[in-house]
C-alpha cells in the first residue's frame, strides 16, 4: 500500500486515555465503577462555572476573542506577571505541543525524565525531535544530575515535571537551583507543573514565584485538575515576552475557545474554594497512601492528586484486578499504577480492590 504518513511515526505509542465507565460498563457488566485514571478532581464543576458557559453559548457561534485579553490579564493579576507573558491554548498539552514546534526542527533533541507524563514522547516525535529519556532514580523522581549531562549541542528543550506525573514525587529547590545553573542559557527548560496546586512540601518550589522570571524558563500549568476545567481544556504558561511572542506565532488560532475563556475566568474568581478542595484532596492523598504502605506497597511520597504503586511486572495484573472489581485505574506495564485520588468513599471503593487484588490478582 501507498504511505501517505511518516514512516516513523510507527513505533510511536499512542496515547492511551484509561478505560472510561463505558468501557467497563459494556465489557465487564459493572454498572457501579468508578474512574481513578485521569487525575481529575472529583468534586465537580466550580461554582459559577456552568452558568458561565451557558452564557456565552449564545455567542458561539462567533470565534472567541483571539488574543483571550481579558483571561490573560486575569491571570496576570492572579500570578503577579505581565501579561505579554502569559500564552494560554487547548489545555497545557497543546501548549507543550506548541513549545516543541517553537524550538525543535528534526533531529533536534528533548530531554526528560522517564517515567513522566506519557504525551512528552508524542509531542516530541510531531515535529521529528529526539527524545533523550532520562530513567528516574531509585525512588521514583527525576535524576536531574544525569539529565544535565545528557545536554548536548542538539539539545533544545529539557522537561521538568514537578511534581511529577506518574510518580508523584516532587523536586526540592536546592536540586532545582543546582540543575538550572548547569543548562546552557540557549536551551529553554520547561517547569510543568500541573499538578501545583496540590503540593504541601514547602521546599518544592513554587516555580512561577522562583523561576519565572529566568530568561530560558517556560513555567506550564493546566485548569484541568484543581481548577476543574479538564473537560473545557485550558492550560496556560508563562514566559520571557519575546519568547511568548515566539510561541504565538505556532500556536493554532482560536485554541482557547469561547466556553474555555468563560469558563477559566469563573473559576479563577473561585480561588477559595480551589483551595478548600485540594485540602480534601490532600488529606486524602495522605491516607490512601498509609493505607497502601500497610497493604505492603512501597508508595512513594506524592506531592499531587495521585499516588504511584511501584508494582513493576505486576502493574498490569492489579490494573485488570481492579477493573474487575470496578476501579479504573492507570497501569504503566512493566514499572507502575498509577491511581488518582477520588472522594472518600471512592478511595475506599480502590482500597478494597486493592487488597483484593494484592492477594488474588486478576
Ligand atoms: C504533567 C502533566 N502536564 C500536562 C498535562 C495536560 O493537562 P491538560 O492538557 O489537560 O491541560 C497533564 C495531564 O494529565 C499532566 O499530567
Amino acid at each position: 500500500m501507498t504511505r501517505l504518513t511518516r514512516a516513523d511515526l510507527d513505533g510511536l505509542p499512542s496515547y492511551v486515555p484509561g478505560r472510561s465507565l463505558a468501557d467497563l460498563t459494556r465489557e465487564l457488566g459493572i454498572a457501579e465503577a468508578i474512574k481513578l485514571a485521569s487525575n481529575e478532581v472529583p468534586y465537580g464543576p466550580l461554582p459559577g462555572v456552568v452558568e458561565a458557559v451557558t452564557e456565552v453559548m449564545l455567542g458561539s457561534h462567533r470565534y472567541p476573542d483571539m488574543g483571550v485579553v481579558e483571561l490573560r490579564d486575569a491571570l496576570a493579576d492572579r500570578l503577579g506577571v505581565a501579561a505579554d507573558r502569559i500564552v494560554t491554548g487547548c489545555g497545557s498539552v497543546a501548549l507543550a505541543e506548541t513549545l516543541v514546534k517553537a524550538t525543535c526542527l528534526p533531529g533536534d533533541e528533548i530531554v526528560y525524565a522517564w517515567r513522566s507524563f506519557e504525551a512528552y514522547p508524542i509531542v516530541a516525535a510531531g515535529v521529528g525531535a529526539t527524545s533523550v529519556r532520562i530513567p528516574n532514580t531509585a525512588d521514583h523522581g527525576h535524576d536531574l544530575a544525569r539529565m544535565a549531562d545528557a545536554i548536548t549541542e542538539r539539545t533544545r528543550l529539557v522537561i521538568v515535571c514537578n511534581p511529577n506525573n506518574p510518580t508523584g514525587t516532587g523536586l526540592r529547590k536546592a536540586e532545582i537551583d543546582r540543575f538550572l545553573s548547569r543548562v546552557p542559557s540557549d536551551v529553554l527548560v520547561v517547569l510543568d507543573e500541573a499538578y501545583r496546586e496540590m503540593v504541601t512540601d514547602p521546599d518544592v518550589p513554587d516555580a512561577m514565584r522562583t523561576y519565572a522570571h529566568r530568561p530560558n524558563v517556560v513555567v506550564l500549568r493546566t485548569m484541568s485538575k484543581a481548577w476543574g476545567l479538564a473537560g473545557l481544556r485550558m492550560g496556560y504558561l508563562v514566559a520571557q515576552p519575546e519568547v511568548a511572542a515566539a510561541i504565538r506565532k505556532v500556536l493554532t488560532p482560536f485554541s482557547t475557545s469561547l466556553v474555555a475563556q468563560a469558563a477559566a475566568l469563573a473559576a479563577l474568581r473561585q480561588e477559595d474554594e480551589v483551595k478548600r478542595r485540594c485540602a480534601l484532596v490532600v488529606a486524602e492523598r495522605d491516607r490512601v497512601t498509609e493505607s497502601l504502605r500497610k497493604l505492603g506497597v512501597d508508595v512513594p511520597d506524592s506531592q499531587a492528586n495521585f499516588v504511584w504503586l511501584p508494582l513493576g511486572d505486576g502493574a498490569a495484573a492489579f490494573g485488570t484486578a481492579c477493573e474487575n472489581r470496578g476501579v479504573i485505574v492507570r497501569a504503566f506495564h512493566p514499572d507502575g499504577v498509577r491511581v488518582t485520588i477520588g472522594t472518600p468513599a471512592e478511595n475506599d471503593q480502590f482500597l478494597a480492590a486493592a487488597e483484593a487484588a494484592l492477594e488474588q490478582p486478576a
